[in-house]
């Protein structure tokens, strides 16, 4: 499908051609991102994830990417990324970290070991695949165009929720590491975003309590939301975005009030089931 200018293109202000890797590109927020970067004009896309099937269907439907089937959290998967995107295009313009997971448990079952994992996913993988990249990332900013990292963290990165200790803790990191990336490489013509999103009806977080609920079904949002954002903390230069953009008032709330926030979330009713939970 050629690629074709959409509301809100950036036509004109990329370079070209841009080149960009998405992570986590076989389902939701990656798979709609890589859709919306796909709609700017001569956008070369890098497609990551462990579903090779799942990001071959998405190039093909896409007019074409280069795919990167890897594990992230293996010691190997950085050097594997970089040496397919220096072979095929040999600039980077745009990394978006956004492959994660969680698996729900409460400390006291599920201890050290499930912080781990989540840690190696949510922070370890993004923060060693930045640091493999970061060299071709500010190669291509010191050429002819800005470069930029997105780092896809959470609402749970800034409130912590029961049973989602561990996420919030590999999501609290992220975002913690993202604003002092964002301040060294700023001189360096290198641009790093955050986005937080809340709840976003996925295959791993489908959010399926709450989109049953005549009410609160109202504060799910959708995939296509977050690539916006995505878009706009990569491509725009914006710091961060909360999305829904009101999810700010939860974090603001954290700081402000954090007995009002202990007591809304304490009982569970914000902790949702997520699809790696039967993969205890
Ligand atoms: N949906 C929400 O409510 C929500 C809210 C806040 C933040 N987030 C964050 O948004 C990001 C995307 O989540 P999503 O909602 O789109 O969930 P999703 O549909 O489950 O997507 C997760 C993506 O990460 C990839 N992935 C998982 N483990 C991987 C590994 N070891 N190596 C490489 N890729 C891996 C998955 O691909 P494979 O299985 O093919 O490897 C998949 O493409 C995550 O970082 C998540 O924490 C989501």
């Amino acid at each position: 499908m050629p690629a074709r200018p959409s509301p809100g293109s950036l036509a004109g202000a990329l370079a070209d051609p841009f080149v960009a890797i998405v992570t986590g590109a076989s389902s939701g927020i990656g798979e709609a991102t890589a859709r919306r970067l796909a709609r700017e004009p001569n956008t070369k896309l890098v497609l990551v994830a462990r579903r090779q099937d799942r990001l071959d269907a998405l190039a093909r439907d896409l007019g074409g990417a280069t795919v990167v089937a890897v594990d992230l959290t293996t010691p190997e998967a950085p050097a594997e990324v970089l040496a397919a995107v220096a072979r095929a295009h040999g600039e980077l313009h745009l990394l978006v970290n956004n492959a994660g997971g969680s698996w729900r448990g409460g400390f006291a079952e599920t201890g050290w070991e499930n912080v781990e994992r989540h840690m190696k996913l949510n922070f370890e993988a993004p923060v060693r695949l930045t640091e493999t990249l970061l060299p071709l990332l500010r190669a291509t900013a010191a050429g002819r165009a800005p470069a930029a990292v997105v780092n896809v963290s959470s609402t749970s990165g800034r409130v912590g929720r029961p049973r989602a200790g561990a996420y919030s803790a590999s999501k609290f990191a992220l975002a913690g590491w993202s604003d002092s990336l964002a301040a060294e490489e700023s001189a360096h013509g290198v641009h790093v975003g955050l986005v937080l999103p809340g709840f976003v009806a996925t295959e791993g977080f489908p959010a399926t309590e709450l989109r049953r609920h005549p009410v609160l079904r109202l504060i799910v949002s959708k995939p296509d939301k977050v690539a916006e954002a995505i878009v706009e903390c990569g491509l725009r230069g914006k710091p961060e975005r909360y999305v829904p953009r009101y999810y700010w008032f939860a974090a603001a709330a954290r700081i402000l009030a954090p007995r009002l926030v202990r007591r809304a979330t304490s009982s569970g009713t914000f902790t949702t089931a997520t699809a790696k939970d039967s993969q205890h």
